[in-house]
């Protein structure tokens, strides 16, 4: 889901495809590559920075005013240089580029397989080029209408551009999910995900819409038709962020950005894989292994920080939905234990990065002891997903900020997606309620998307405590692990000292702590053991403490006790977890601001944890 960059006009496009991929490379990714059409489609492309293509390429032809460029985030596929992009169509006669997911690549690549394609890399892409060339060689019509016509047929996200070694004065390009600007100058044209590689050469803009198709030609103006093939009038707007600003999509740091994000990375998450209107889960990247994780002897979660975060949320989602019992360990813990594992055993590892030294270690040892393991990471061919037997990738994109977010999200969608699968396989839910669960799920997106709203009372909250040394988060049953994960959020990033307790034990011990100076943040859902949470919160109030309450909208009872309430829309008690994480991310986000602390890159941490 990483960068795109495109040009067509007078000037040599091999300068500007570079800087615009550098100027692409604050998104993250693992390897890059770039088309120039000159007679030919020269085609140059390779595993790891701008910089290794640029040594790659020196040499070589690069010269010529039209061109395509690409940063890859792998997702289907391993980072290499046959995955990375472009790709070209079986005759090579086209050249595209992708970012995004194409959720129904498998029937689609089989089809093609059948009327004789051959495929050279793991990619979605390659599907989508050739799917595009067979169109077109069989309905004879133009390079846009095949992709007009493919494109009807895609299920998922994308960004693509293409060329064509029979229109070589054309780029066509096209979005759903995936962003794309083009950029309008004197004589020529610009594309990219961003406005970033554009802003030096024009300010005047149109950014694409879903299911949008734009024709780039030499000389002509721009023409846009929808998908269904209506023809549109570009809406050309000025540019008004710097380069800065633009980078960040208007938000003042990664994080914040991230988790703005989190509507479209659960999507994403989920995409292909929930199927709410049929009422069934497909978990492709574990399909051989269902079986052995529903009759395996013990489940071990095993995963550091955030991440064992996200399995603390998969143990309640795995025994309460599912009704499979979940151990959750620390992997650094697990891994000194001498822990008594064998080949009845199934351990699912959680990461992010993939990079984990302890998690890697846990996984090898339980892997030594014939233990199934499957994997849950965000980046894709990282050490992780390539130590574990299967897994399923978060496909939450490049998480940027040290402090982890939209991929603890996504983590806890994938859990929340196994825990359903494995319930839909036991039949143990009946399928209307079985049905309602999914509805909600996918709705859930649309629930985050409302609750990031609630920006004002946050920030007025962490204007009020910014100065305290310390914090005290509580929540029971699905909600614990939230309050651990909420503790950790603050204290990573604003270094103030904050403790995560289930609700109930604050009276065997942090109970003590409590006094006007001490702010305790309750998540209090209307659902599950509310009473029971009400209590401790009376509890906390009866000894002067400070009382910021995550409550579903429209709680009158505990905005009455409460100093602050932040509002969550109402919804099913398994999903409370994500729902409630969010304002955390953002109360932590504040308060380190306000304490002027470098929220992206707090001090000691690193973004993957590589040594013990
Ligand atoms: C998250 O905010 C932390 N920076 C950290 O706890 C992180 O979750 C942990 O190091 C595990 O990383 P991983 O998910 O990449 O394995
Ligand atoms: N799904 C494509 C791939 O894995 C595109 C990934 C991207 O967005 O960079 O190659």
């Amino acid at each position: 889901m990483c960068g795109i960059v495109a040009y067509i006009g007078p000037r040599e496009a091999y300068p500007i495809l570079i800087k615009g991929l550098q100027r692409l490379e604050y998104r993250g990714y693992d390897s890059a590559g770039l088309v120039i059409a000159n007679g030919g489609l020269n085609m140059y492309k390779t595993k790891g920075k701008v910089s290794d293509l640029v040594e790659y390429v020196k040499d070589q032809k690069t010269s010529g005013s039209i061109g395509i460029a690409h940063t890859r985030w792998a997702t289907h596929g391993e980072p290499n240089q046959t995955n990375a992009h472009p790709h070209y169509s079986q005759s090579r006669k086209l050249a595209i580029i992708h970012n995004g997911i194409i959720e129904n690549y498998s029937s689609l690549k089989e089809e093609l397989i059948h009327r004789g394609y051959e495929f050279h890399s793991d990619t979605d892409t390659e599907v989508l080029v050739n799917l595009i060339e067979d169109i077109q060689t069989n309905e004879k019509v133009s390079l846009e209408e095949a992709v007009r016509i493919a494109l009807n047929q895609v299920i998922g996200a994308y960004a693509i551009a293409i060329l064509s070694v029979d229109s070589p004065d054309t780029i066509v390009a096209a979005r759903k999910g995936s962003p794309l600007v083009i950029g309008i100058g004197k004589d020529d044209y610009f594309l990219a995900s961003d406005a970033t590689p554009i802003i030096e050469y024009t300010k005047n803009v149109v950014y694409l819409e879903d299911e949008e198709v734009a024709v780039l030609k030499r000389n002509e103006e721009l023409k846009i038709r929808n998908i269904k093939n209506k023809e549109l009038t570009p809406y050309i707007q000025e540019l008004e962020w710097n380069l800065h600003e633009l980078e960040k999509g208007g938000y003042e740091h990664f994080m914040m950005k991230e988790i703005y994000e989190q509507p479209r990375s659960i999507r994403d998450s989920m995409r292909g894989r929930l199927h709410a209107q049929e009422g069934t889960i497909s978990l492709g990247g574990i399909i051989d292994y269902e079986q052995k994780l529903l009759h395996a002897r013990r489940v071990i979660i095993i995963a550091c920080g955030t991440s064992w975060h996200a399995g603390l949320v998969g143990e309640y989602l795995f025994e309460d939905i599912a009704r499979v019992t979940v151990e959750v360990e620390y992997a650094s813990e697990f891994r000194y234990r001498n822990p008594i594992i064998d080949e009845d055993d199934v351990v699912i590892a959680i990461s992010q990065s993939g990079e984990t030294a302890d998690t890697l270690a846990a996984i090898e040892l339980a892997k030594q002891r014939g233990a199934t393991i499957l994997g849950i990471c965000n980046v894709v061919g990282s050490s992780i997903p390539r130590a574990t037997h299967a897994g399923i990738y978060t496909h939450a994109g490049p998480e940027i900020g040290v402090a982890s977010t939209k991929a603890f999200t996504a983590q806890v969608t994938i859990l929340t997606l196994m825990a359903l699968r494995l319930a839909e396989l036991k039949g143990n839910i009946p399928k209307s309620r079985f049905m309602h669960l999914l509805a909600e799920l996918e709705n859930l997106p649309n629930h985050i998307e409302k609750s990031l709203n609630n920006r004002g009372i946050i920030q007025e909250i962490a204007k009020r405590f910014q100065d305290v040394s310390n914090f005290l988060y509580l929540g029971r049953g699905y909600n614990f692990p939230v309050a651990l994960e909420g503790a950790l959020k603050l204290k990573e990033i604003s270094y103030i000292h904050a403790e995560g307790y289930p609700a109930a034990e604050m009276k065997h011990g942090p109970i003590a702590l409590i006094d006007e100076n001490m702010p305790v943040v309750f998540i209090a859902p209307k659902k599950g053991i509310y009473e029971k949470v009400v209590s401790n919160i009376q509890e906390v109030k009866a000894r002067n403490g400070k009382i910021i309450a995550i409550v579903t909208e429209g709680d009158e009872h505990i905005k009455k006790i409460a100093d602050y309430v932040i509002e969550i829309p109402e919804t099913e008690e398994f999903l409370i977890p994500m729902l409630a994480s969010i304002p955390l991310q953002k109360l932590a986000y504040h308060v380190a601001i306000l304490r002027g602390c470098n929220v992206d890159q707090p001090r000691n941490l690193a973004k993957s944890v590589t040594v013990e």
